[in-house]
């Protein structure tokens, strides 16, 4: 007989769709109109983002995944046996698989993610493949989380941290910061963070990542305004924006917007937009870090970096930071 195994109960915390327009309502009414990019992703923008994640161009995943494989040995000795993880923005859960192959008897793993059907899809064949793993999903805005659930932590082992696909560099660095804060918190003393960090690079490198040539990203991009239309009574003309990645140099970010193609006008919830034509709505930004400049922000949020590896060529880092006991 097959033995089915099934994650435990979703703790579901996941924004209501007052939050969402709320957040699209306020953002398009600002002076240089934007979303938050944490509202990509829903069930389509997830999928459209594992789609990224095998694209030529977007060599963060490919990197980071070589980094994981080759220094998984380096961090379970740092986190040694029975350790508990607990991911933020876990996606598809892909990475942390390295980790658990690494680790020592890992006993239990918290994935945390705003995407709530695509958390589940993902839990669901983590515990096909993990049958002794405790599993407790959290469907969440991680910014916004309390406390993590007390039961879902077993083990004796460390509570280790996990936040890669550079997913950090969606906040400014002053909201990074205060990120770290609210982890080091959320996870106590002794404990261990791993953060996924992209470096800053060539301008050409940079933009293709963000603007693949199949215009997969672009559809990523785009799904936002379609989730505004499904969502939100809105009645975005997909055709008439368009997606555009730039390199902001002196903000060390990589910017995502879409451009108007024209002077129109949207609505969006019973409420009415103006747009000029070439005006855009800023979607996302992408922070690179050099690996000192992230240990700074590290260490002033209270964390000991314990280690960084790099590729080669220097395109991407992890961080192992200790939060002081
Ligand atoms: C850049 S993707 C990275 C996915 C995966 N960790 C990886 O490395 O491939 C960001 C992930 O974080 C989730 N996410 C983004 N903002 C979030 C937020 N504020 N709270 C919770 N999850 C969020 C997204 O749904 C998505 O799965």
């Amino acid at each position: 007989m097959m033995n089915i195994h099934a994650p435990g109960t979703l703790l579901d915390l996941e924004p209501s769709r007052a939050e969402f327009r709320d957040a699209v309502l306020s953002g398009l009414s600002s002076g240089t109109k934007t979303i938050p990019c944490k509202f990509l992703y829903d069930v389509v923008g997830s999928r459209l983002f594992d789609r990224i994640c095998d694209l030529p161009e977007y060599y963060p995943t490919r990197t980071e995944c070589g980094l994981l494989s080759l220094y998984g040995d380096r961090i379970a000795e740092f986190a040694g046996s029975r350790a508990s993880l607990v991911e933020f923005g876990s996606g598809s859960s892909v990475k942390v698989r390295l980790l658990l192959l690494a680790l020592n008897q890992p006993a239990s793993y918290v994935p945390i993610d705003i995407s709530r059907e695509h958390l589940m899809q993902a839990t669901t064949a983590l515990a096909q493949d993990f049958p002794n793993l405790s599993i407790s999903p959290v469907c969440a805005d991680y910014s916004a989380l309390e406390a993590l659930p007390s039961s879902s932590i077993r083990g004796s082992g460390r509570r280790i941290g996990f936040f890669p696909g550079s997913t950090i560099g969606n906040f400014s660095p002053q909201d990074a910061g205060e990120f770290l804060h609210l982890v080091k918190r959320l996870l106590g003393p002794n404990s261990l963070m791993i953060v996924g960090v992209d470096t800053p690079k060539n301008r050409s490198t940079l933009e293709a990542a963000y603007d693949d040539a199949e215009g997969v990203t672009a559809a990523f991009n785009l799904n936002l305004l379609a989730r505004v239309n499904r969502e939100l009574d809105g009645d975005f003309d997909l055709t008439a924006f368009r997606h555009q990645a730039i390199w902001n140099e002196r903000e060390s970010r990589v910017e995502m917007h879409l451009i108007s193609a024209s002077k129109q006008v949207v609505h969006v919830a019973g409420r009415r937009f103006g747009f000029t034509e070439g005006e855009t709505i800023h979607t996302e930004s992408s922070y690179k870090y050099a690996p000192d400049c992230f240990q700074t922000l590290a260490r002033n949020a209270g964390y000991c970096p314990r280690a960084v590896w790099t590729d080669e060529e220097g395109q991407f880092s992890i961080h192992l930071l200790e939060i002081a006991s």
